[in-house]
């Protein structure tokens, strides 16, 4: 898990200016996404949702959920296999990190760093064994409600079931 965190979001150099150079891309290295996890079958790590924090390397305890493979696969507009994942990657945005700086361009760049975040995350699972499937089709209102974020300053924008191939 750490592994991957790192490969899609880590922090690889902090500049004396104040913004940090991460192991991927991002438009003026704004960095406008987080990550959560919703934890389904990690050993160590109970079930429930959890969001990365790079300067740290460590996760923080969102809540905790039993029952949450059922509710991810549901707010996913039911796509069941997902519930079988040991962990959903779910990305948000913070919009307003990249349009006080790029104004209605923003939302492009935005999605194309999310491209290349689900692209890294695909290429680490490939290197340890792991493999991921990135999911869009989700409804933007469960799944907002479920990471409880307000859809508005943030919201979710992309997805990626991983776990062990067997
Ligand atoms: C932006 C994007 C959204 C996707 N959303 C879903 C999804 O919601 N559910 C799903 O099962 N697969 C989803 N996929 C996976 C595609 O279906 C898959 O990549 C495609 O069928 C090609 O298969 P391959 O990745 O094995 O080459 C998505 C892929 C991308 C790039």
């Amino acid at each position: 898990m750490s592994f991957l965190l790192w490969a899609t979001q880590g922090i690889r150099e902090q500049s004396g200016r104040g913004h940090a150079l991460r192991t991927v891309p991002s438009a003026g290295a704004r960095h406008a996404l987080e990550t959560y996890l919703c934890i389904l079958g990690v050993e160590g790590l109970a079930r429930g949702f959890y969001r990365y924090l790079p300067l740290e390397q460590q996760l923080v305890v969102e809540y905790r959920d039993e029952n949450v493979a059922g509710k991810i696969a549901s707010a996913a507009f039911e796509q069941n296999w997902m519930s079988s994942a040991a962990v959903v990657f779910v990305w948000s945005t913070i919009p307003y990190r990249m349009e006080w700086r790029y104004g209605l361009a923003a939302h492009k760049v935005i999605l194309l760093d999310a491209g290349h975040v689900c692209q890294n995350l695909y290429l680490a699972c490939e290197a340890i064994g792991a493999g991921t499937c990135a999911v869009a089709a989700y409804d933007q209102e469960l799944m907002d409600q479920l990471l409880r974020i307000d859809g508005k300053d943030e919201c979710v924008i992309y997805l990626a079931a991983a776990g062990k191939v067997s």
